[in-house]
């Protein structure tokens, strides 16, 4: 009987603490990206006989840096991977901290069905118990799993298994950061094999109609978030719309902020920049006409996106149109 072929999966390495390196093994700091992927390849026990892996080392950067030059170069490698017929998935490893960020870039830029899988580690990788091996285990096991096609890009940390569009890094300390608060995980690894508990929420990547060539052609557009909170000023906002194309509100509740916050937001919708109003709560859906009039005032609702995503989302829809109903469609649909 001739032996079963080995799915070939390949690690796209960009840093983050997954490879960071303590100066000292008791010490909590470290450098974040310090190991170059063939070490933390070698780290991962019975990887050889769950692939054939292939690693390549597209950034080392600790994810608070992660940069539209990184995610364009990344973007273009996993779409000529999900080309290559000799490969069955693809893992990335990244710093936790943008991870969710760029997992909802990538699921709404690669226009294929192959799985995507982003990782990290909330330990360095000289540290006791370092959960980045055990992670990167189960990124493989995932990637090489055919129930994982067609999902968009998937995150797995803590043997869980998370939508692209649902994950946020919950908490800044210890294995446990990752959550879907909305609708919850997509499923949980048990060895080397993936279950999956819910359908697809995402529309992802193959019926996307965002393109990373109309980002590099036209331009990146320069979004930023605004933090609401008690007396917020509307300067800050008046600062930010002279210089970006769309602003997110990172707003109290229901997408809120002070009425001089929400005034300022208004002209700067008047004036032609788009805005966002997300929630600050990290969980629930900010729907249109609740507590502000979007219609009267010319925004756009974030739905359940978190405002880091939503900023993302804005980012891309910026490219294709600067029309408020079409933007906010993108909303309701991505
Ligand atoms: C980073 O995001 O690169 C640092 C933090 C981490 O990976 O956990």
């Amino acid at each position: 009987m001739p032996e079963p072929r080995l799915p070939a999966i390949a690690v796209l390495a960009t840093g983050g603490t997954i490879a960071g390196v303590q100066s000292e093994q008791a010490s909590a700091a470290y450098r974040a990206g310090a190991l170059d992927v063939s070490e933390l390849l070698a780290a991962v026990p019975g990887l050889g006989q769950l692939a054939h892996i292939r690693a390549e080392q597209v950034a080392s950067v600790g994810s608070q840096n992660m940069s539209y030059d990184v995610w364009s170069r990344l973007a273009r490698r996993v779409q000529a991977l999900c080309q290559d017929p000799a490969v069955d998935g693809i893992v990335i490893t990244h710093g936790t901290d943008t991870l969710e960020e760029t997992a909802y870039f990538l699921s709404l830029v690669i226009r294929h069905d192959k799985p995507v899988v982003l990782v990290g580690a909330m330990r360095p990788a000289t540290a006791p118990g370092a959960d980045g091996p055990a992670n990167l285990f189960y990124a493989a096991a995932l990637a090489a799993c055919p129930q994982a096609r067609g999902r968009g890009a998937l995150v797995v940390m803590n043997e869980d298994i998370h939508y692209a569009r649902e994950v946020q890094k919950i908490s800044c300390a210890g294995v446990n950061a990752f959550a879907s608060p909305n609708r919850g995980r997509a499923g949980v690894m048990r060895g080397s094999q993936a279950f999956f508990y819910s359908g697809n929420t995402t529309v992802h990547s193959v019926a996307s109609e965002f393109s990373l060539e109309t980002l590099e052609t036209g331009g990146w557009p320069r979004v930023e978030v605004v933090h609401a909170g008690v007396d917020l000023g509307g300067d800050v906002i008046e600062f930010l719309a002279g210089r970006c194309q769309g602003i997110v509100l990172a707003g109290v509740g229901d997408g809120n902020a002070t009425d001089a916050a929400m005034q300022a937001l208004q002209r700067a919708a008047a004036s032609g920049v788009a805005v966002v109003r997300a929630s600050r709560t990290g969980s629930g859906r900010v729907g249109r006409n609740g507590e502000v009039d979007d219609d009267a005032a010319g925004f756009i609702a974030a739905g359940e996106l978190s405002p880091q995503k939503a900023r993302v989302l804005l980012t891309l829809g910026l490219s294709q149109t600067r029309d408020v109903g079409k933007l906010q469609a993108y909303f309701d649909r991505y």
